[in-house]
Order: C-alpha cells, then sequence, then structure tokens
C-alpha cells in the first residue's frame, strides 16, 4: 500500500487490491483533504509526475485523478507552474462538510454515535418493557408477513380515520371483556404513544393556558407534553389512595382535565381504592372536569382478577382511557390508543382533522390479529407468571442483601418496583448521584426524586425487573448492595 511522501499529501494511501480504481481513490482522498481544511486555498499540490513516483503508481493515474478533481472545481491548474487548491471552493459545498463552528466534519465519528446508541444494552433494572426474549415473534412475524404480502390499498395511502378499523374492533372487546369497560370501536383512535395520546387529548378538549391536575410525583413525560402544548399544569399531591381530590371551586370558568393513573400510580405503584375512585367521579362531574385515564401497565396484576378500568364507573361521560402498547408489547412498537366517551367523537374527528394521524399504518393490522386471535392474551398471561417471579426474586434479594438501606413496598403488580432509602443511605447520598455510582457497576436505576414536580422527593429507586431472569436480577442486587453499602 504506497503512501505519499510529499508533506501536502502525506496521508494519502492507496490500494491496487481494493476497489474503486486506483486514480478514483486518489481523487477522494484528495478532495477529502480539501473538505476538511486540511488542504488549504491556494495551497500547491505536487506535480503528477512527482506524486506517481511518491505513491508508486502510473503518471496515467495521477493525471485522471487531477483531471477529474479540476473538472470539478476542487484544484486550479496554472499554466507551467502545477496545480494549486482552488481560490474560492463553492462555499455550500464547505457548509455541507464543516459545522459552523469550524471543527472538521468527521463522518467517521459520527457514524461511531450513532452505532453506540444503537447498542445500548439493557441493564438491569431498566424499567422500559418487558423480556423482550421471550416475545413470540415468529408469530409477530408471520401476522406482519401476511398482511403486507398483498396489503390492503387503504394502509397505503394517506391514513385519515381513526386508525384501522379491524385494530379499533379487537381494542374494544378486549377492554369490554378484560376491563370491564363498555365502548365501541366508534370510539377508539389509535395514536404512537400515551404521550400523543395526551397532546391529542389537550387540543380536543383545552386551550392554551387551562388547567390541567397532574399527580405529583408523576410521569415526567407527560409533564413535558403538557408543558410544550402551554397549559397551566397544577401538581396535586398523591396520598397512600392515589390522586387526592383537588377543592370543588374551580379556579375559572376555563375547561379543565386531570391526569392520573387509577390501576397503578405511577411511578409509587399503588391501587386506587373505590371509594377514591367514586370521590374523583362525583369531583370531576360537579367541577366539569375531564379526567384521563393513564392505564400504562394494568395488565400486569399478580393476585386476583385485573381491574375494573375507571371508565368502566364512569355514569357522566368524563373519563377518558388512554392505553399503550408499549408495556405489554414492546416500546419501539409506537402504538397506543384511546376510548372517548361518545359525546367526545365529533370532536376528535376535527383535531384528527387538523393534526392528521401520527400513528404509522405499518403494524396495526397484525397488531389486530394478534389481539383477535387470542394470542395477546395468551402472551399477558405467560409473561403475568414470569413477571410475578421476578418481583418475588427482586424482593427476596433486596430484603437478604440490602434490608436497612432500602424500603422495599408489598406491591404485586407493575413491572418495577420503586423503593425508598432510609434515613441513613439518604444522608449519605442522592438518588440522583447513587444512579451515577450504579452506572458503574453495571446497574441501571432510575432516581426517584426527579419525578416530583413541587411536593417534597422522597429519595427512591425506580427498579424494573420485568426484562431479567432471577439470576440476572439476584447478581445485579449483589452489586447494587457493594455500590450502596
Ligand atoms: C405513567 C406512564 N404512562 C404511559 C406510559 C406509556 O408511554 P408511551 O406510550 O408514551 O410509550 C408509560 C411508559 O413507560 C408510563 O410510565
Amino acid at each position: 500500500m504506497p503512501a505519499a511522501q510529499n508533506a501536502t499529501l502525506v496521508s494519502v494511501a492507496l490500494d491496487a487490491a481494493q476497489a474503486p480504481p486506483l486514480y478514483v481513490q486518489l481523487f477522494e482522498q484528495v478532495r477529502d483533504l480539501i473538505l476538511s481544511g486540511r488542504l488549504k486555498p491556494r495551497q500547491r499540490l505536487p506535480s503528477t509526475r512527482a506524486l506517481a513516483k511518491d505513491l508508486n503508481v502510473s503518471r496515467t493515474t495521477t493525471l485522471a485523478a487531477y483531471e477529474q478533481l479540476m473538472s470539478e472545481g476542487y484544484i486550479e491548474g496554472r499554466e507551467g507552474s502545477g496545480a494549486y487548491v482552488a481560490a474560492m471552493l463553492p462555499e455550500d459545498l464547505l457548509l455541507v462538510r464543516t459545522r459552523s463552528d469550524g471543527v472538521a466534519f468527521n463522518a467517521q465519528a459520527l457514524d461511531g454515535i450513532d452505532d453506540r446508541e444503537e447498542k445500548t444494552q439493557i441493564l438491569p433494572f431498566n424499567s422500559s418493557g418487558q423480556d423482550v426474549r421471550l416475545f413470540p415473534f415468529a408469530e409477530w412475524s408471520r401476522l406482519l408477513a401476511k398482511s403486507w404480502r398483498s396489503p390492503r390499498p387503504e394502509l397505503l395511502h394517506q391514513q385519515r380515520g381513526f386508525g384501522h378499523l379491524p385494530l379499533r374492533r379487537a381494542i374494544a372487546a378486549h377492554l369490554r371483556e378484560l376491563r370491564g369497560v363498555e365502548c365501541t370501536a366508534a370510539q377508539v383512535v389509535i395514536t404512537s404513544s400515551a404521550a400523543q395520546s395526551v397532546s391529542f387529548l389537550m387540543r380536543t378538549l383545552l386551550g392554551r393556558g387551562d388547567t390541567v391536575f397532574v399527580e405529583d410525583p408523576g410521569y415526567p413525560t407527560i409533564y413535558r407534553a403538557l408543558e410544550d402544548l402551554g397549559a397551566a399544569t397544577v401538581a396535586t399531591p398523591v396520598d397512600a389512595q392515589g390522586f387526592t381530590v383537588p377543592d370543588y371551586d374551580r379556579p375559572s370558568p376555563a375547561p379543565s382535565a386531570a391526569i392520573i393513573t387509577p390501576s397503578r400510580q405511577y411511578p409509587l405503584g399503588m391501587t386506587m381504592p373505590l371509594a377514591r375512585r367514586l370521590e374523583v367521579l362525583n369531583w370531576a362531574e360537579a367541577t366539569g372536569t375531564w379526567i384521563i385515564e393513564d392505564d400504562y401497565d394494568s395488565e400486569y396484576r399478580y393476585v386476583g382478577r385485573p381491574l375494573s378500568a375507571l371508565m368502566s364507573l364512569d355514569r357522566s361521560g368524563r373519563v377518558i382511557y388512554v392505553g399503550s402498547f408499549s408495556k405489554s408489547m414492546f416500546k419501539s412498537l409506537r402504538l397506543g390508543f384511546i376510548i372517548l366517551p361518545l359525546a367526545l367523537i365529533d370532536r376528535a374527528r376535527d383535531t384528527l382533522y387538523t393534526l392528521g394521524t401520527s400513528a404509522s399504518a405499518n403494524a396495526q393490522p397484525a397488531l389486530a390479529e394478534f389481539i383477535a386471535s387470542g394470542q395477546f392474551a395468551a402472551h399477558i398471561r405467560r409473561m403475568r407468571r414470569i413477571y410475578s417471579e421476578r418481583q418475588q426474586s427482586l424482593r427476596e434479594a433486596l430484603d437478604t442483601e440490602l434490608a436497612g438501606l432500602l424500603e422495599v413496598p408489598r406491591q404485586s403488580a407493575g413491572m418495577h418496583l420503586p423503593v425508598f432509602f432510609s434515613k441513613e443511605l439518604a444522608a449519605r447520598i442522592s438518588d440522583t448521584q447513587a444512579r451515577v455510582l450504579l452506572a458503574g457497576a453495571d446497574v441501571t436505576a432510575e432516581p426517584l426524586s426527579p419525578h416530583y414536580k413541587e411536593m417534597k422527593p422522597r429519595q427512591g429507586l425506580l427498579l424494573g425487573f420485568a426484562a431479567f431472569a432471577p439470576d440476572e436480577i439476584r447478581a445485579a442486587v449483589l452489586r447494587m448492595a457493594q455500590v450502596l453499602k
């Protein structure tokens, strides 16, 4: 692999064994030196003869490369005095290749960054989802292939309605059966996520500056979505029964909404008892507040039957149900849904007309069949058993290894366990510092305190257990104990 000796082109190296042809390799390398600023405008280049000698290639090669550089405007020839880098390079060419702070564009390094993001490893106790190693991909890919072998034309055009009708029917049937929600496909809107459902509902129900009550602590993604929409959020404390009912005095005649997680409060994990549910419904009716029921992981209850949704108790049409497939399928599927009260269907159609849909139609037919054929319910049943064991393994390991440092609540639902710092641990370290130290021991632990908005934050960690086998859980708890002790 001959390399140039001449100082200006010292980095050029050609390899006859590699494609493309040598003259193209030379052209590309000189062009890149110019674009990255390492060869400066008006800088003199070696003669084609000298360079050929230097690189141990024929002069035809160097001549062909220089001709190409010249015809594309990178270099200029001066009669009798050789070749120079062009004095004026097309400006937009340089702007494309050079960052505004003057740092040379380094495609390889940027490629590397993307690569690292792609490969992010899911370490215990990442709480973002379920164990995808146990997902029935053979069946899922069969359903995807089937729906795309000869796709129905409407799937390929701009999506105008509330989503793929068979999927909306399947969701309505699933919720009627499992959660007691009396609804039909006409009330179901397919969205791309819970956060998008909330934005959609805000635009349907409220204007900028209208009041939205949010749970404190709560889900920061939703806080951020509301801030983006210009809503006036009112942080509402959560007690042992969940969302506490605010004052009956309306702050203003403007409409208002409350976003709550009655089935399993996020992030603390308690379930709202019936008496509190009825209190919330009475308050909503009396004050004209819309209740958005965020039901993000209620499929996973490990004792008794699945809970009835708050929407199933609502007689005044004020509850809107928001569901997501992020936890029950997998996060990157990016499909969620809304169940609207009948009175809101027309208003939602207007919103959809303005915003368009953001949910991709690609996987909707496959998901419809996955649910309608009973495979979704079977998958959930199977995972419920597995996750229940995993939650038990986590609790036992924490009780054995970290007793006295962490308080572990008794919960038998969900995919993450919130654990609280003892006074002693909280005096030594904050939960955000703990996250950094634990990351050094290959443990991912989401701190609890950033989930608080205005209430005094408790120090703790959210430990996702669903995606990890019992031995992975025990090994990670041992690493945690080493760090926290
Ligand atoms: C409280 C809460 N709501 C909703 C969701 C679902 O979010 P999305 O559908 O935006 O992925 C999650 C997921 O982690 C959550 O924690």
